[in-house]
This record gives structure tokens, C-alpha cells and sequence, in this order.
């Protein structure tokens, strides 16, 4: 499972998940761009990081066109080429039908689906230049559940994973696309979606975690640890296939 040597650019790579999977790979050897809007924490985990291994931060908008390509400029530019992409940025918004507009729309879509597509768009480029590599995403069991007052959420998530696929026969034989789809990870963002309700966030996490056939939470951690396999030769022969890392979530029977 060795990224040594690699150069991996993780959109998102400053928070939760993305977090995880820089450390993670700066951890196994690999040369690591992590990419978002956080410019705050992207300095602090890039100063971090890079005295251990070698990291850089390069803000981003995945949702904008000319920053994703000038993210793969400085990505070049700092470490010569890149190997993988793990396209992992995401927004998230809720409410019914009725409470739908634009703005909600335009974030969730133009971060999750947009986003990815241009990422793809001027990632594979890059990749290609180094003679080939892997785009991995990150996905969500939300692809698959109709999650109460998230329809914006899981339709992008739906067709992130639908792009997936389509990018795996576009590009195969050159590039390997892979996702993973996890359930309810600890991070930023899940907490995001547990406030406004009536109890503590860690109420409700200890309540989910009881519905969780693991029992527990998966940890940013878990997620890092099977990106690094998606993303490493060992999985050489795994193209178009998106993993489920839910705890058994989606395995469970509805009684
Ligand atoms: N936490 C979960 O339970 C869970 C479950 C399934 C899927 N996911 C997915 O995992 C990914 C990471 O989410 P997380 O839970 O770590 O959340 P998080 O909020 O901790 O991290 C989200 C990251 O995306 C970045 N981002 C947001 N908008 C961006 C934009 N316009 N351009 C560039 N970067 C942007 C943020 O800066 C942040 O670094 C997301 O795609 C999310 O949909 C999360």
C-alpha cells in the first residue's frame, strides 16, 4: 500500500475527512496539495505537515473554473507532476422541497457535481502528463438513502457517483476512478447536520451510533486508511468501483 513518492491532490484536504487522508498519505511517503476555502486552517496544516513530509496548501473553489485549473498549475509547480486526485470537497444543505432555492442549489450542486466535473476537467490532463493515475471521490451512502429533508444532498451525491462511473470507461487504461461512499463519519460537517435539533450533538451521535450494526461512528481515520489502499498499486486492478465504508449501514435489514 505505498504512496511513497506520489503526488496526491486532495480537494477539501483541510477539514474532517480530507484532513485525514492528507495526513494519512503525507504519513505513507506521498507529496500531498490539499485544496479548499479554509485558507486559515490550509496554512496551519500545511506548516504542520510539512515538517514531517511534504505538504502544500492551495486555496480553492472547486466551484470555480479557473481555480481548480490554476490548482493543478501550483500542484505542478510545487512537486512536478501529479499522480492521484482525491476529490473529496462537499457541501452540504438541507430542507424540504418547499424550502428549496437557488442559493441551496448552487452550493450543494456547483461544490459536489460542478465541482467534480471540473475537477476531472483539469485534473486528467495532469495525470495524464505523468503517464497515468487515479481520480478517486468521495461519495456518501446518501447516493442510496432518502435521507429526510436532503434531497439536494443525495441527488448530488447520486451524480457524483454516476460521473464516476462514466469517467471509469472514459479514461480506463489511463486512469483508475474509484470512490467511497461512508456513512456517518465524525467530522465538521456531520456535526453541521446536527444542530437545531433538541438534544446535544453527542446524544445524538452515541443514539445513531446504537443504529449502526458496528456500533459505533466511523472515524475520518477509516476513510484515510482505505484511500490510501483505492489510491496505492495494490488496488491496480479495482477501476469504476465505488466502496461502501458505512459500518454495515446499508447492509441492515429495514425492521
Ligand atoms: N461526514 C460524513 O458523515 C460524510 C458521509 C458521507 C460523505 N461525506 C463526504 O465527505 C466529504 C468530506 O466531508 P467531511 O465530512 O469531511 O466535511 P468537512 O466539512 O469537515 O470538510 C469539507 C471540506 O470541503 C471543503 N469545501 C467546501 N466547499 C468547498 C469549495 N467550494 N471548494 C473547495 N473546498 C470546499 C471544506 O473547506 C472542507 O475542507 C464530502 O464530500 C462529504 O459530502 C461525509
Amino acid at each position: 500500500m505505498s504512496l511513497h513518492g506520489k503526488t496526491i491532490v486532495v480537494t477539501g484536504g483541510t477539514s474532517g475527512i480530507g484532513e485525514a487522508c492528507a495526513r494519512e498519505f503525507v504519513a505513507r511517503g506521498a507529496n500531498v496539495v490539499m485544496a479548499s476555502i479554509q485558507r486559515a486552517e490550509g496554512e496551519a496544516l500545511e506548516a504542520e505537515l510539512a515538517a514531517v513530509g511534504r505538504a502544500k496548501f492551495i486555496p480553492c473553489d472547486v466551484s470555480d473554473e479557473s481555480q481548480v485549473q490554476a490548482l493543478f498549475q501550483g500542484a505542478k509547480a510545487a512537486f512536478g507532476r501529479v499522480d492521484a486526485i482525491h476529490c473529496n470537497a462537499g457541501a452540504w444543505d438541507k430542507g424540504t422541497a418547499e424550502e428549496f432555492n437557488e442559493a441551496i442549489w448552487n452550493k450543494v450542486m456547483g461544490v459536489n457535481v460542478k465541482g467534480a466535473m471540473l475537477t476531472a476537467k483539469h485534473g486528467v490532463p495532469a495525470l495524464r502528463e505523468s503517464g497515468g493515475g487515479v481520480f478517486l471521490a468521495t461519495t456518501s451512502v446518501a447516493a442510496h438513502i432518502g435521507f429526510p429533508q436532503h434531497a439536494v444532498y443525495c441527488a448530488s451525491k447520486a451524480a457524483l457517483e454516476a460521473l464516476l462511473r462514466c469517467l471509469a470507461t472514459d479514461y480506463a487504461g489511463l486512469i483508475r476512478v474509484v470512490g467511497i461512499s461512508p456513512g456517518t463519519i465524525r467530522t465538521p460537517m456531520l456535526a453541521a447536520t446536527c444542530q437545531g435539533w433538541d438534544k446535544p450533538v453527542e446524544q445524538l451521535y452515541a443514539e445513531v451510533a446504537e443504529k449502526i450494526p458496528v456500533r459505533r461512528l466511523g472515524e475520518p481515520e477509516d476513510v484515510a486508511k482505505a484511500a490510501a489502499f483505492l489510491l496505492s498499486d495494490d488496488a491496480s486492478y479495482i477501476n469504476g468501483t465505488i466502496l461502501t465504508l458505512d459500518g454495515g449501514t446499508l447492509a441492515l435489514p429495514p425492521w
